[in-house]
């Protein structure tokens, strides 16, 4: 699959792009199928809500799953990160952010490459961070929002805050955030199940906590450059593996084949 031109500037521009029903319902269906299994495991790959034992994010999904082994190759991922990227893809980080319903909690204020260089030493701010809603998402259930060109003012200044929410990030502080704002205003990333987000690595966004009754489950494949991988070794695999091999798309179909059919 190839991205557009008008959908290439609108990327370089706005530092994400939302693309509506690029996945149907049964390919969806089959992401959503491994979850019940996946997060009834305990391991440290399960991170679970500060305040409660529901499932935040459940991370290194392809090492877990079939499905998800086939999903962090699917082209309709992958080959638009190649075509943005020309280089060869790793994997680098691979999860199900979970945002139950009535105890889901915030995604602080942040982009990622400050956790992808502050805790790994990712040299530049390269990777795409691709998404597919495997719910509605809508302004209830605590979408994604993001902050329109920031990735143009940016990198922001960031730091590690361990104590907000059970998952540690590097945040931007309310100054940057509202000078950011002021510039380029808010979008909140919306839609049906099967909808699916691309936005780069100095992109400043967060999400709110989910009040609804209504869960929030977002697959999220981390694609990075194998010439841009990590320099220190501090987070386990899970946050940023350190298998290197570029990523080779699969067949168009590859959710909806059999699981062992190759
Ligand atoms: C979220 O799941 O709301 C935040 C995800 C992210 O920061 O990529
Ligand atoms: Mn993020």
């Amino acid at each position: 699959m190839r991205l557009t031109h008008t959908q290439l500037e609108r990327f370089r521009e706005d530092g994400f792009l939302i693309l509506p029903s690029l996945f149907s319902e049964s390919e969806v269906g089959t992401l959503r199928s491994e979850l019940p299994r996946l997060f009834a495991e305990r391991r440290p790959e399960n991170f679970r809500e500060k305040e409660s034992d529901a499932v935040r994010t459940a991370m290194g999904l392809h090492l877990r799953s079939e499905v998800y082994s086939r999903a962090v190759r699917h082209p309709r991922l992958v080959e638009p990160a190649m075509q943005i990227l020309g280089d060869a893809l790793y994997v680098q980080q691979v999860k199900v952010n979970a945002k139950e319903a009535f105890s889901g909690d915030v995604w602080q204020w942040h982009y990622d490459f400050a956790t992808h260089h502050g805790e790994d030493g990712v040299p530049e701010p390269l990777a795409l961070n691709l998404h597919i809603f495997l719910d509605e998402v809508n302004e209830f259930n605590g979408p994604l929002v993001f902050i329109r060109g920031s990735h143009r003012r940016g990198p922001a200044p960031a730091t590690l805050d361990t104590e907000t929410t059970s998952y540690p990030l590097w945040v931007v502080d309310n100054d940057n955030v509202t000078r950011l704002i002021d510039a380029g205003g808010l979008v909140a990333a919306k839609g049906p199940p099967g909808t699916a987000l691309i936005f780069g690595d100095t992109l400043v966004h967060g999400s709110s906590i989910n009040m609804s009754p209504w869960p929030r489950m977002i697959f999220s494949l981390i694609l990075n450059p194998v010439s841009n991988a990590l320099t220190r070794h501090r987070r386990p695999d899970h946050q940023h593996h350190r298998d290197l091999t570029p990523v080779v798309p699969l067949a168009d179909d590859c959710l909806l084949a059999s699981v062992g059919a190759g």
